[in-house]
């Protein structure tokens, strides 16, 4: 009786200890004590060979009762742990959905390609497609069948990067014009526009860069007119400065365009009154431009006669930096990101 009161014991503290054990390497060890070979039920167990015969199937039951009661305890435990461990894991693991992410920067266009391509929009608007030209360009096209023979003063304005003496920098979009002559004599009205890179040798500042950019546009057919031009000119003016403006033909000089117009727009920024951006004047240049001259036709194979055109040359650089205030033209190419960042 005496065995079976410790018995109840050893279950009751068995149950306590399994109920309170942490780590699996305790867990382990209490199994050791209660349920090894040298546990505390086998030495029960050896002291049974001290009792009457006849008590022995009844004490033997009894342990047996109780090491079964101590392995559910274990095993208890034992899920218990596994069960703590798996949610530490998880925890500890646990993404935090509420956390800011990281910023993943969207690049833009830089401001030169948003102003070609509103160009180009207003362009294709007005049924006219894009065509490109090679930047390293024939003096032919460049110069010669533009009207610019060898020996014509005016090309010392346009001064170049020669790679032969007959191959070179383009200095200007105008060559496409030749391109485009030669290729469609056969497929009128030629009505084309062409965005790109020029070069030019000169001193960089505030205003001048050695590679710029222009945007031609070229139109021949067997009725183009200087009305039409101006009519072109008027619609691209407002498009790119506002519904308000008037624009201004000055006479001015292109070997390849006769008669040649320097155009102005009525200043967007004070409205032709006359303010620091137009001067004073109330105008300001944005571009050059003509009608095709029969020379440049006729070296295209073109009848003068039969066909006319006219053409114009602008900066994209300098309607950028007019049209967003922009006091230095090295700011476009230098590509500092807080400057880019603002054309957003
Ligand atoms: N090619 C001229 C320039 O770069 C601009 C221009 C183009 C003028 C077409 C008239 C017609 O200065």
């Amino acid at each position: 009786m005496n065995l079976e009161k410790k018995l109840i014991e050893v279950l009751n503290q068995a149950k306590e200890v399994f109920h309170k054990v942490e780590s699996s390497q305790d867990l382990q060890d209490k199994k050791a004590e209660y349920l090894g070979k040298k546990g505390v039920l086998s030495t029960y167990l050896s002291d049974m060979k001290d009792l009457p015969v006849e008590e022995k199937p009844k004490f033997g039951q009894a342990i047996n009762d109780i090491k079964n009661q101590i392995n559910g305890f274990f095993e208890d435990a034992k899920t218990r742990i596994e069960k703590a461990a798996v949610m530490k894991k998880l925890s500890l693991e646990a993404i935090d959905v509420t956390l800011p992410g990281k910023e993943i920067r969207l690049g833009s266009k830089h401001l030169l390609s948003q102003v070609i391509e509103e160009l180009e929009d207003i362009f294709v608007g007005l049924g006219y497609t894009v065509k490109e030209g090679p930047e390293v360009e024939l003096d032919l096209y460049n110069f010669e069948m533009l009207n610019l023979p060898k020996s014509h003063p005016a090309r010392d304005m346009q001064d170049s990067f020669y790679i032969t003496e007959e191959l070179l920098l383009r200095t200007h979009t105008s060559p496409v014009q030749v391109r485009t002559l030669l290729e469609n004599i056969d497929k009128l009205p030629i009505k084309i526009i062409c965005p790109g890179k020029v070069y030019r040798r000169d001193d960089d500042d505030l205003t001048h860069s050695h590679q710029f950019t222009q945007i031609e546009a070229l139109v021949v057919d067997h009725h183009a007119s200087l009305s039409d031009l101006k009519g072109t000119l008027l619609t691209i003016a407002r498009k790119m400065f506002g519904e308000d403006r008037q624009i201004r033909l000055r006479p001015s000089y292109f070997p390849f365009t006769e008669p040649s117009v320097e155009v102005d727009v009525s200043c967007h920024k004070c409205n032709g009154v006359g303010c620091s951006m137009c001067k004073g004047s109330g105008w300001i240049e944005i571009l050059g431009a003509g009608m095709v001259n029969n020379a440049v036709l006729e070296a295209a194979g073109y009848d003068s006669n039969v066909y006319q055109g006219y053409a114009l040359g602008a900066g994209i650089e300098r309607i950028a930096i007019l049209k967003y205030g922009i006091d230095d033209i090295r700011a476009l190419y230098t590509n500092d990101l807080r400057f880019n960042r603002q054309f957003k």
